[in-house]
């Protein structure tokens, strides 16, 4: 099939290679000039596990293409994906302008059927929006189709090639075949495409989201309780998550989900519900949690200290949100920073990807470290904020070596607390005992 992808960001980078992947024929759309040459001459311009091998192979095999011409980039196409950025208004209502305006220029430039399909998050009535304003400017069939995308940053290139399922919102016969089609190889395992109406659909994304906040936030304030009723919160998530109605998946408490995505869209759900007079209480105190959640260690850390911080100096692991990304938009371990430099500490950092970012966000007001050790001399705890691989099992030694103090302020529980005992560091995780 030919296939146009309008944004060449995450969603639509991962969409048009993956779909090259199964032979289709694909062609990215970007305004941006600089991103379009560095990817034409084969230069990626996101990092994710797996998608370099891919994304040279198509290029190679030419069946991945890039142009800053739409009208270029759809001629012949059968499918047109807009996977144009939707950010959060002043409102926390996600602004649709770049979607709005790449629908009325297809308008003008559609000569023959064509499904032109909805990949970013949008709120409910987004499809019937792109459908009118593309029809504003056109006497052609065409159809807008709600396919939502639930890939992790991280894991993007395996969510895409075996999705758990496909969601399609259309109530058009023609763009349920073409669909189907384009999604036969990737539900091969049996996982089923699910078709419904496009609002269903687009109230998917949110709401999936927004439960996996849920079950975070709800963890968090479990952890919580642990601490002061003296319960273990490792265990209390085995004990609930055995039960396949709960599920072990996403139970694990923290510092606070950060990304693109679940600050953006839980608000955004919350934006919406607003408008039909709703007020969703439970998506409000999602939010609270994990705003309060985010700063969960600075009072252990105020606490070790005696309530002054000025002068210390904070070694600290892990910027991005999660592991395995370089993304730092909504990471936990920037409010840490902010409040700890607030509080007149020092910080020094590291991080296996994310360095460059926050280095250019940031600048010289922390240090940086080349290596995950070397951030550790002199200072007077050890804080982690990510939970990367490479953290989980350190040299402890070294740690003990390098550091002022025998201190380790733990965000993501990777360590188990007995053993820290024994090692003879003072400990302080998440909803586990000191
Ligand atoms: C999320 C969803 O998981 C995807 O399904 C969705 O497609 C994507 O948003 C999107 O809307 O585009 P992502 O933001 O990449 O994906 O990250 P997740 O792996 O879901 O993690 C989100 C945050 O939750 C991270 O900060 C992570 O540390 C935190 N988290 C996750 C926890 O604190 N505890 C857990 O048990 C799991």
């Amino acid at each position: 099939m030919r296939i146009t992808v309008v944004g060449t960001g995450y969603v639509g980078l991962v969409t048009g290679t993956c779909f090259a992947e199964t032979g289709n024929n694909v062609t990215c759309v970007d305004i941006d000039e600089n991103k379009v040459k560095k990817l034409s001459s084969g230069q990626i311009t996101i990092y994710e596990p797996g998608l370099e091998k891919l994304f040279e192979r198509n290029l190679k095999e030419e069946r991945l293409h890039f142009t800053t011409s739409l009208a270029e980039g759809i001629k012949d196409a059968q499918v047109i994906f807009l996977a144009l950025p939707t950010p959060p208004g002043a409102d926390g209502a996600a602004d649709l302008s770049f979607v709005l305006k790449v629908a009325e220029q297809l308008g003008k430039l559609l000569t023959d059927y064509k499904v032109i399909v909805d990949k970013s998050t949008v709120p409910v009535g987004t499809a019937e929006k792109v459908q009118a304003a593309i029809a504003q400017h056109c006497q052609h069939e065409f159809d807008v189709v709600s396919n939502p995308e639930f890939l992790r940053e991280g894991v993007a290139v395996e969510d895409f090639m075996k999705p758990d399922r496909v969601v399609i919102g259309t109530r058009s016969e023609r763009a349920r075949k073409v669909m189907g089609d384009l999604y036969a190889p990737f539900v091969r395992q049996g996982n089923p495409i699910l078709f419904m109406d496009e609002r269903s659909a687009e109230l998917t994304k949110y709401a999936a989201n927004s439960f996996l906040a849920t079950k975070i936030s709800f963890m968090n304030e479990v952890a919580v309780l642990c601490e002061k009723l003296g319960a273990d919160v490792d265990m209390v998530r085995r004990g609930i998550g055995s039960d396949d109605r709960i599920g072990k998946r996403f139970l694990f408490p923290g510092i606070g989900y950060g990304g693109s995505c679940f600050p953006k869209d839980v608000q955004a759900l919350v934006r919406s519900s607003q408008e039909v007079q709703y007020d969703f209480k439970i998506l409000n105190a999602v939010m609270d949690v994990n705003e309060k959640q985010k700063l969960f260690l600075l009072p252990k850390i105020k606490a070790y200290f005696n309530g002054e911080l000025r002068g210390r100096r904070f070694a600290l692991w892990g910027l991005a949100f999660k592991p395995n990304t370089d993304d730092i938009r909504e990471a936990p371990a920037l409010y840490i920073i902010e409040s700890l430099l607030r509080e007149g500490a020092e910080l020094c950092v590291f991080d296996p990807e994310a360095m460059a970012n926050v280095q250019q966000l940031l600048g010289d007001k922390i240090q940086y470290a080349d290596h995950q050790y070397d951030c550790l001399q002199d200072a007077d705890a050890l804080i982690i904020a990510t939970e990367w691989s490479v953290f989980r099992t350190p040299d402890f030694d070294k740690i003990k070596e390098e550091l002022k103090n025998r201190v380790i302020f733990d965000g993501r529980n990777l360590f188990d607390v007995q053993r820290m005992q024994e090692l003879g560091f003072y400990y302080e995780s998440v909803g586990r005992a000191t």
